[in-house]
């Protein structure tokens, strides 16, 4: 393999859900149920920790598949959830009583769908460019004593982990969704910061890092992720098919010793 990967430039394949990751193409819904499978639980865990429960207005930006916003009224018996999506067709397949539904795109000027007193986004600011301007706008959509959760993707890679076909595939699929779509997860860990900066006190976070074993719901995540952006992977020189095929099947044997990206959570008060 030759070639490095692009510098930092303007993505070349639109936005999240157009040349990649579009929700049309078959098995979408699954890949992102994998996703769900993998941090649900810690996700719920985190929102009733911080209290989420009955009498609670809530949105959920970007809300794919609909898992978190159905557990929320499901299991947290929250007042209501306003589930928004730029493409709600997953959410459509999957209505629950009490469960609202917009179909639009978050970054568009004007967008304020009301006061919530928990705002969630979960796997969505990192592939928005506008992730800083964002958090501004959710913060201020945000009742007096509501609380803004935010989650998104940490590379755990560095320049001293072993040089495995899993390591040298995520850095290509890293350096590929920036590429085509803007995907960033470099200011991923600056977010307790950035809420802080939104006027947002007490701020807090926490990392999870679901374990890598063959067959697990983050392995098939990360494989089904590869496959879908194969031609970004490509695209950078990093890898060619057959490196990614040795991820694959490194990723689903007992050879396989990795650790999989995290999900960061961070979390911030409105007084
Ligand atoms: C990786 S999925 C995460 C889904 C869900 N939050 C979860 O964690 O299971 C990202 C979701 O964000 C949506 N999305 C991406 N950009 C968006 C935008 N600008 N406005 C609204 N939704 C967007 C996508 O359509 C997709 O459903």
């Amino acid at each position: 393999m030759t070639g490095s990967a692009p510098d930092d430039g303007a993505p070349q394949g639109g936005r999240y859900g157009e040349t990649v990751f579009p929700p049309g193409q078959a098995g979408e819904a699954e890949r992102v149920d994998f996703g769900a499978l993998a941090y649900d639980d810690i996700t719920m865990t985190r929102l009733r920790a911080l209290g989420v429960g009955p009498g609670w207005r809530c949105l959920d930006l970007g809300a794919g598949t609909g898992t978190v916003s159905r557990r929320l009224l499901n299991e947290a018996r929250v007042d209501s959830v306003l589930a928004v999506d730029r493409d709600v067709r997953f959410l459509a397949e999957r209505p629950a009583p009490g469960l609202d539904v917009l179909e639009t795109d978050i970054t568009a000027p004007g967008f304020a769908p009301g006061r919530f007193r928990l705002i969630h986004a979960r796997f969505v600011l990192m592939h928005l460019p506008e992730h800083e301007r964002l958090i501004t706008t959710l913060a201020e959509l945000l009742e007096p004593g509501g609380v803004l959760v935010l989650s998104d993707a940490v590379d755990l890679t560095s320049d001293r982990t072993p040089a495995t076909p899993y390591t040298t595939t995520m850095r290509a699929m890293w350096h590929g969704l920036k590429a085509t779509i803007g995907t960033d997860v470099s200011w991923v860990p600056s977010y307790p910061h950035l809420l802080r900066g939104a006027g947002l006190v007490p701020v807090a976070a926490e990392i999870h890092v679901p374990p890598l074993t063959p067959g697990s719901p983050i392995s098939r995540f990360w494989a089904d992720t590869w496959e879908r952006s194969r031609a970004a992977m490509l695209a950078t020189g990093l890898v060619d098919d057959a490196a990614i095929g040795t991820a694959l099947q490194y990723l689903e044997s007992d050879d396989c010793a990795a650790l999989s990206a995290g999900m960061l959570t961070a979390w911030g008060w409105k007084k």
